[in-house]
């Protein structure tokens, strides 16, 4: 394997074929996000083979790719909700997810949890405040059932902006804290039944490992302070190679070593205990594609910059991280039958420098060459590996570009329009005039 940007990425498995690509780019225009049904089934059920329990519980979560669609393709799958926020919440209960099915984990108490739980969310107290505001309500909410968020000391992600676990992260209850966490459950007559903990997004699998066995001694510390926890959340954070060079986590392997560390607990413990994981990444991120077209090309001395109508606003990834995506030229006619070569920085279509899909691995402030297949004009482009964090956080409406439709490849071929082009008129509905 060789990470050298000499290598050309091959065309995204989302498609058939580059015949594919034009017809998408012909009925739906482009830029357009496009995710394979059948890959995220393929992902689905991976993930529910994670480990073989019958209490085993994954959740999707949501963030990662929002669209009502994807939310009811897993529901079909048997996988559950983790929002994170009450909006997400609702959005999902919109879709037609049973509230039931939702754990909300948020940073912020939603202004309608109350609600939220009353009518059957299961809520994740993030803070100690978040435990306490809780605990005030429960008369009111008709349950006493609650989580806690426990930020284990320890995180891991693949970058630091997506580590979310040791000191230098604000999500979770500390874990020096617990004796806090147990003195409100006592004081307000709660029941603990979950402990949750989430240390990053594309974590070392080694370093989640280890954060497995520190979440079992958290639950130990409950049980033994007589806290009857029956479930533990691990959280997301599965890492997924988008190019070729890049390695995806070995799920099996994992989940057997999680599976090993439960058997000894519930052996030591004398009681069983559920698990649940909430992927989001693994679950979307390469079953979705996004399908631009090249509108200009310019040159310096130093580089050959393609400009595409994608970019930022539909993936703010490698803006923001310098996530490397796989890109792949797709001529629209099968000219250059000798796959000639060019070496191009792919470019945004904003007015904005750092509307970069190649910048260096190191930095989103250095550019990094690409080698793709000679391109033109009015060719096309592919980026993989989007569909995860992409059209759920775009940096939406810059330079006044509205949102690009979403299609679903369906298994037989067809294909569906899942979310229709925004329009500019939603980019400005909610102004008030008042000049
Ligand atoms: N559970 C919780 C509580 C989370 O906060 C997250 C992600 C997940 C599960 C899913 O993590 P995943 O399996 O997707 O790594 N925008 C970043 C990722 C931020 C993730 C935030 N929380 C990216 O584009 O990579």
């Amino acid at each position: 394997m060789s990470n050298s940007p000499s290598k050309i990425e091959p065309l995204s498995r989302v498609f058939r074929d580059s015949f594919q690509v034009r017809e998408i780019a012909r009925r739906f225009g482009t830029p357009v996000y496009v995710y394979s049904e059948e890959l995220l089934e393929e992902q689905a059920d991976e993930a529910l083979a994670f480990i073989e329990a019958p209490s085993f519980k994954v959740r999707y979560a949501m963030k990662a790719n929002p669209n009502a669609n994807i939310l009811r393709l897993f529901q079909r799958k048997g996988i559950e909700i983790d929002a994170s926020s009450g909006d997400e919440a609702r959005r999902a209960i919109a879709a037609g997810i049973p509230p039931g099915n939702i754990l909300l984990t948020s940073q912020i108490i939603p202004q309608e949890f109350i609600d939220l739980i009353r009518q059957g969310v299961n809520y994740n107290a993030c803070s100690l405040h978040q435990l306490e505001t809780f605990a005030r309500f429960s008369n009111f909410i008709g349950t006493r059932d609650i989580s806690v968020r426990i930020n284990p000391g320890r995180g891991s992600g693949g970058t630091k902006r997506t580590n979310t676990g040791g000191p230098s992260s604000s999500f979770g209850i500390w874990h020096e804290d617990l004796v806090k966490v147990m003195d409100f459950i006592r004081r307000y007559s709660l029941n603990l039944r979950r402990v949750h903990t989430h240390i990053g997004s594309g974590s070392d699998p080694e370093v989640f490992k280890k954060t497995c066995r520190m979440s079992l001694d958290i639950v130990a510390r409950f049980l033994y302070g007589g806290f009857p926890v029956t479930t533990l959340n691990l959280g997301g954070g599965y890492k997924v190679g988008r190019m070729s060079y890049q390695e995806s986590v070995d799920m099996q392997e994992v989940g057997s070593f999680v599976k090993k560390q439960f058997e000894d607990f519930q052996r030591k413990i004398g009681l069983p205990l559920r698990l649940e994981i909430e992927p989001g990444t693994f679950l979307v991120a390469n079953a979705g594609a996004i399908v631009s077209e090249i509108k200009d090309i310019k040159r310096t001395p130093r580089y050959t910059f393609l400009i595409t109508d994608t970019g930022m606003n539909e993936v703010a990834r490698p803006t923001l991280y310098a996530a490397q995506h796989p890109i792949t030229v797709v001529t629209r006619r099968d000219k250059n039958p000798f796959k000639k070569t060019g070496e191009y920085v792919v470019s945004g279509r904003c007015c904005e420098s750092g509307d970069i899909l190649t910048p260096s691995k190191d930095s989103p402030e250095e550019l990094q060459p690409r080698v793709l297949r000679q391109a033109e004009i009015s060719d096309l482009v592919v980026i993989g590996g989007t569909g995860a964090y992409c059209s759920g956080m775009p940096i939406a409406g810059y330079n006044s570009y509205p949102a690009a439709p979403e299609v679903l490849l369906r298994k037989d071929g067809s294909m569906d329009l899942i979310r229709e082009r925004g329009t500019l008129k939603q980019l400005t509905q909610n102004e008030v005039k008042v000049i």
